[in-house]
Order: structure tokens, then C-alpha cells, then sequence
């Protein structure tokens, strides 16, 4: 399912580094992923045309709209959300098409509304088009900080299918006054389109069933709507859909790395060191640092102006099954030249790590956003597969318990609110899951290849 998040780069994508983009949506690589999160961005070795794609985009008028922090109990507290808004295709009895921001800046989303899914269906419609920014993220931050209890209005209400973020958009349909626009534009006088992509998509179908006389039509591409806990296919569609010789590089060297890091402790510090990571006292931490790079491919697109070459780039450093040399580095441990090749790409990126504090509140700490998500309501931890028979990718050390440590590190407890020690995916799911539906709901998913 989850090969469908990178229908389109602008749905992924935010942190582009040497290793890869980590993607700060929907990958949750465990406790390291944090750290590759904070490295600063590449411009050498990483991928950056992403980014440029996004800052040539025109500019829209930015405008904001007042939410209550809490649409359930009147605390007093409001916060402005930020929307933009393209008048060019509108016409006097066109609908409204809101494309959902999801999990990033809204910024990040305005290409949508230059060229992209806004533009078009407001072309075709004579619509409004308009984009809103998610509550928490870019600038419609309703808190001081990022701690545990700042965030508990971030997600579900843990026991209710009912949420902020959900509520915030039903508001300002219902509610909203677009400047220079003197028709009564607020649903459901006029019809709304809802639009989002991954985990937004699964936003625009929940918009559609929470909503139905709000939301007139929605569109959910790639839309997550089933949570899970372990999320290994994540890796294996990977696995099944990548170039062959790359994926089998991959696989001999995730055997031989898991064979050395628990045949013995001296064959363990034979292979950490061999890929620069002897330092890195955690094996776990070690594990998930190599499946890194395998998140560059979900920014691979069918369009070169803003895919990504990062995958690419990473099988290519693997070199050819072909190659049968095969090299000592110790009197136990001897590995092949798909192992060198892993190893040398890894030592390019790290030396050694600083894995350093998960408990750093402020609001530059934008990873604790959609990790809070993860943590409290949709799972999607990528891990190895459960079944040890099955072919994979990435160690087996990647288990559901090393992903969740991220939730104890960086969420404890707070005053108001408590993590739960998995995320409770129910309520996502009992909204239909894999078989969510209603009138007007389009499901748009792509296959993995
Ligand atoms: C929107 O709200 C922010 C504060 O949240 C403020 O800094 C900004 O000036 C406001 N913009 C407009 C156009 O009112
Ligand atoms: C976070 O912000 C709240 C106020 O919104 C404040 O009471 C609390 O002390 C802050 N916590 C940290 C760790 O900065
Ligand atoms: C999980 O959420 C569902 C639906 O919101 C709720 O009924 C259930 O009690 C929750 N489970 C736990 C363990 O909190
Ligand atoms: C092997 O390493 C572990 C953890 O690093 C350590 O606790 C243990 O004492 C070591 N065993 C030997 C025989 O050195
Ligand atoms: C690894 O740690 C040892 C001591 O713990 C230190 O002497 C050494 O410089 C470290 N290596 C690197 C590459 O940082
Ligand atoms: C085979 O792999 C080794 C180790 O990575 C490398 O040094 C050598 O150049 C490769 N040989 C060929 C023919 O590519």
C-alpha cells in the first residue's frame, strides 16, 4: 500500500541529504530516522531539484483563518490557519477545489495550484482553487512548543472519530470568506471538491464520510486509509519492483550483515567498522541506518523535472551482481563486493553518529510532528518483514519494538496526555479501512512499479 505514497514528489519530500531523503511523511525509519532527519541538506551528493521545483512556483495571495485550538471544548484559544487561494479559473457558479496540505508546510503544496490536480480541475470547472495548510504545520501553529501536551491537539482524539485537524476543515468550509469573491462561497451552498494525497488522501475520505453534506465530492490519491502497525511492505514493494541486480546487491549484503552482527562479537565490530558505524553502540541503530538510502525511492517520478536520481545513484554505487570478489577483513568474516560497495556508500554519508536527544521541544523540531501521528494513531513502521522466510531488504533487527522506542524517546509522558504504547489504529481504521467508500469518493491509487 504504501508504494503508492509517491504517486506524486510533491506528496514526499522534504529533507533531501546525501544518504537519501528521509522522507519526513510516512517513512518511519525508528530512532535513527530522527537523526537523518536533523542532517543539514546536501547540495552535493543529495538531490535538490525537488526543492527548486517548489520555490519557482508563482506566488498566491496567503491569507489566514481563525480555528479554536480545541473544536470540542471551548478554551478560548485560537490560532490562524493558513490557506492560499487561485482565482484565475474561477467563475461566478463554479465549485470550491481544496487541495489538503497533509503533513507539511502548506508552501510545499502551491505548485498544485500553479500547474498541478488545483489547476486543472479548477480550469475544467471554473472553480476556486485553494490550499489548507494543516493545523501544526508551516505556520498554522497553534503552540509554543512541540512537547507531549502541546501536541495532544494534533492528532485524533484518541477515543473519538472525530478530530481537530478533520474539524478544522469542516469549519472553514462552512464558515470561510474569500477576499474580492461576493458570492456566499461556504459549503454546502456551493459545492466542494476535497483533494489530498497520501496521508491527506486518506484525510479527503474521512472528509467525505464524517462530512458527507459538507464535502460534495472528494478525490483521495493514494489515500492511506488502513493504519497498521508494522508496515514491511513498505521495503518489499521495493524489493519487488527495483532493477534486479540492484535489489539482489542489496539483499547479499543485508544476509551477510545480519550473519556478522550476530555470529559474535568480534565479527559484530568486524562489519559495523567496515561500513564506518563501529561507534554506533546500538546494533538496532545500525540496522536502521542502512536501510536509509531505500527511502530515496519514493521520490522516483515519471516526471524528470522533479523526481529524483537518489535511487538511482545508490544502485549504481552497488556495482553488479557479476562481480564475485570476494574480500577477507578478518580471520571470521569475509564478505562479497556488493558488501564493500554498501559499506563504501554508507562511509561517504557517516563516520560516526551523534544520536543525540529525542527530547528537544522547540518549534524547529518539525519531525515531532507526523512521527506524533505515528505515534499516537496510524503505525506505518517500516519494518522487517514478519515471516523470517521472506526475502527482504533491511535487517531483521528492524522490529516493531525498535520502532516504537522513537515513541518513548521523544513523547514521554506529559501532564495532559500519555503516548500510548502502540498507536491505537482502530479509529482510522473503523472509519472503512481498506474498504472506506461513499458517494463521490474517488480512490486513485498507482502500482508500485
Ligand atoms: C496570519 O497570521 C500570522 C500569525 O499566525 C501573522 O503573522 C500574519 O501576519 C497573518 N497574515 C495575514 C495576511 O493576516
Ligand atoms: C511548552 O509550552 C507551554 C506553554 O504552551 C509551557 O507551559 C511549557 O513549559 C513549555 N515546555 C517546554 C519544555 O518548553
Ligand atoms: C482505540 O480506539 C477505539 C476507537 O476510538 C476505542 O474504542 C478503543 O477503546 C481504543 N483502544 C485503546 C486500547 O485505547
Ligand atoms: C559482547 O558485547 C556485549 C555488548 O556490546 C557485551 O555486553 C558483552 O560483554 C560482550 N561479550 C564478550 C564476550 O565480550
Ligand atoms: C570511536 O570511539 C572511540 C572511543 O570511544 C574514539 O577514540 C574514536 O575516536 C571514535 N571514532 C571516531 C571515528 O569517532
Ligand atoms: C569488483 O568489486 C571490487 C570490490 O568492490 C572492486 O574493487 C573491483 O573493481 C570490482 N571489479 C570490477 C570488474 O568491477
Amino acid at each position: 500500500m504504501r508504494s503508492s505514497l509517491r504517486t506524486s514528489s510533491a506528496f514526499v519530500v522534504l529533507l533531501t541529504n546525501l544518504v537519501g531523503s528521509v522522507q519526513s511523511s510516512l517513512t518511519t525509519f525508528g530512532t535513527q530516522g530522527v537523526n537523518l532527519l536533523r542532517l543539514p541538506k546536501s547540495p552535493s551528493g543529495g538531490d535538490v531539484r525537488l526543492e527548486v521545483a517548489a520555490a519557482a512556483a508563482p506566488t498566491f495571495p496567503q491569507y489566514n483563518f481563525t480555528q479554536p485550538l480545541d473544536h470540542f471544548v471551548d478554551t478560548g484559544f485560537t490560532f490562524n490557519q493558513r490557506f492560499w487561494v487561485s482565482n484565475r479559473h474561477y467563475k461566478p457558479g463554479g465549485p470550491v477545489v481544496v487541495l489538503d496540505g497533509g503533513e507539511t508546510d502548506g508552501e510545499d503544496r502551491l505548485p498544485f495550484l500553479d500547474t498541478g490536480i488545483v489547476d486543472i480541475l479548477t480550469s475544467a470547472t471554473n472553480g476556486l482553487g485553494v490550499i489548507l495548510e494543516h493545523r501544526y504545520y508551516g505556520k498554522s501553529v497553534p503552540v509554543e512548543n512541540f512537547t507531549t501536551d502541546s501536541l495532544r491537539c494534533a492528532s485524533a482524539l484518541l477515543f473519538v472519530f472525530v478530530n481537530h485537524a478533520l474539524a478544522d476543515s469542516a469549519n472553514f468550509m462552512a464558515n470561510v470568506k474569500f477576499e474580492g469573491i461576493s458570492e456566499d462561497l461556504t459549503a454546502p451552498g456551493t459545492p466542494w471538491i476535497y483533494y489530498g494525497g497520501s496521508y491527506a488522501g486518506a484525510r479527503s475520505a474521512h472528509m467525505k464520510v464524517l462530512y458527507p453534506e459538507l464535502v460534495f465530492g472528494a478525490i483521495a490519491s493514494s489515500g492511506v486509509t488502513f493504519a497498521t502497525l508494522k508496515d514491511w511492505q513498505y521495503f518489499d514493494i521495493i524489493r519487488q519492483f527495483a532493477p534486479s541486480d540492484c535489489i539482489q546487491q542489496i539483499e547479499d549484503t543485508i544476509q551477510t550483515v545480519d550473519k556478522y552482527l550476530t555470529a559474535s562479537n568480534s565479527t559484530r565490530d568486524t562489519i559495523k567498522s567496515a561500513f564506518g558505524m563501529k561507534n554506533l553502540t546500538n546494533d538496532h541503530d545500525f540496522a536502521s541506518l542502512l536501510s536509509s538510502p531505500l527511502g530515496n525511492w519514493q521520490n522516483n517520478n515519471w516526471d524528470p523535472a522533479v523526481g529524483s536520481t537518489g535511487f538511482a545513484n545508490f544502485c549504481s554505487a552497488l556495482g553488479s551482481p557479476s562481480n564475485n570478489t570476494q574480500v577477507k577483513l578478518s580471520k571470521d568474516v569475509t564478505v562479497s563486493s556488493a558488501v564493500l560497495n554498501y559499506a563504501a556508500y554508507m562511509n561517504r554519508c557517516f563516520g560516526t553518529f551523534d544520536a543525540s536527544s529525542y527530547q528537544v521541544y522547540d518549534l524547529s523540531q518539525t519531525w515531532r510532528l507526523w512521527d506524533f501521528q505515528v505515534c499516537t494513531q496510524w503505525g506505518f513502521f517500516s519494518t522487517a518483514p514478519p515471516d523470517p522466510k521472506q526475502p527482504r531488504i533491511v535487517s531483521k533487527l528492524l522490529t516493531l519494538d525498535y520502532a516504537t522506542l522513537l515513541c518513548k524517546f521523544a513523547y514521554p509522558p506529559g501532564e495532559h496526555f500519555t503516548v500510548p504504547a502502540l498507536p491505537n489504529i482502530t479509529a482510522v481504521n473503523s472509519l472503512g479501512g481498506l474498504n472506506i467508500a461513499g458517494d463521490r469518493l474517488a480512490i486513485i491509487d498507482g502500482q508500485g512499479a
